[in-house]
């Protein structure tokens, strides 16, 4: 299977499970509060939005009852299967103009200049692996002059500080035998290749200067990045204890949302975000 095969097989595979991920833990959810606080100010009635590798539609479930005119597109058709039906059991249905299964390294199904927000978030263009470039420009061709484009995509070593605080993971063997592990390729080229014991196709982890460079060549303007989480990555477990006292988790929201877009913190969050003006 070529790289798009395997990511549709992966995730027609992975099915339901997508739709949940963002409100499985409270760092999920803290995941989920700082890529939209991201996007927000650019969301209201009529705007036109591409949810570029949308999965369930978690973000365009939001984007709809904002009153925003989504087109769903997906390189699983399972997963376009079940955005449609998350949009219509919350009664969003009409809101979604489009369906599209296809993949985002070639949007010639779409005109240059159609939308006024291009979305790719739960970083699909990881999944492009050595194609991502090709895909950051569909997302800018697509996206109206004066549009803007939001992207998160998996931080390269933001993975590596999560897995040394993700409860479970045996971090004294993955660390013990980085050469399996593949620690060294991923830090210095970002690329992630198949792996045995690895259940997601292969990947690309990217670096703040590396995206900031790809946005400022390909043209964009007013550049922005933003790590997510940012204060508490790696840090699930006591996540998970604020998380029990109301007061304290609404203090760490505050406070994540303060510093999730300062330079400091960008490499390692979880999630890089990066979004930029056509
Ligand atoms: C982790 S999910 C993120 C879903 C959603 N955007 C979110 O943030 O909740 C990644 C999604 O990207 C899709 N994807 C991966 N590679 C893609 C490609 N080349 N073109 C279109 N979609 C792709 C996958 O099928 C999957 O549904």
């Amino acid at each position: 299977m070529n790289q798009s095969e395997s990511t549709r097989d992966f995730y027609n595979k992975y099915g339901e499970k997508e739709w949940e991920r963002l409100f499985r833990s409270p760092q999920d959810k803290l995941n989920y509060i700082l890529h939209m606080d991201f996007l927000d100010a650019e969301l209201g009635a009529g705007i036109t939005v591409l949810d570029a590798g949308c999965g369930g539609g978690r973000f365009s479930v939001d984007f709809a009852k904002r009153g925003c005119h989504i087109t769903l597109l997906d390189i699983s058709d399972e997963q376009i299967r079940i955005a449609e039906e998350k949009l219509n059991e919350y009664d969003l249905g009409s809101y979604v103009d489009k369906a599209l299964v296809g993949d985002i390294g070639n949007l010639d199904m779409i005109e240059d200049d159609t939308f006024d927000v291009t979305v790719c978030y739960g970083a699909p263009l990881s999944y492009l692996y050595d194609n991502y470039l090709d895909g950051i420009k569909e997302l800018y061709r697509v996206t109206k002059p004066g549009g803007q484009v939001f992207i998160s995509v998996n931080n390269r070593l933001g993975v590596i500080r999560t897995l040394i605080g993700r409860n479970g993971f045996d971090i004294v063997d993955f660390l013990a035998r980085k050469d399996y592990w593949f620690v060294d390729e991923v830090v210095q080229t970002g690329n992630l290749p198949s792996h045995p014991d690895v259940a997601h196709p292969p990947r690309h982890f990217f670096e703040a200067s590396e995206l900031m460079n790809l946005f400022k060549e390909i043209g964009f303007k007013d550049i922005k990045l933003g790590s997510s989480p940012c204060l508490s990555a790696g840090l699930s477990d006591r996540v998970e204890e604020i998380y029990e006292n109301k007061d304290a988790w609404e203090t760490l929201v505050d406070l994540e949302i303060k510093s999730y877009q300062k330079e400091a913190t960008l490499d390692l969050g979880e999630f890089l975000m990066i979004k930029g003006r056509k």
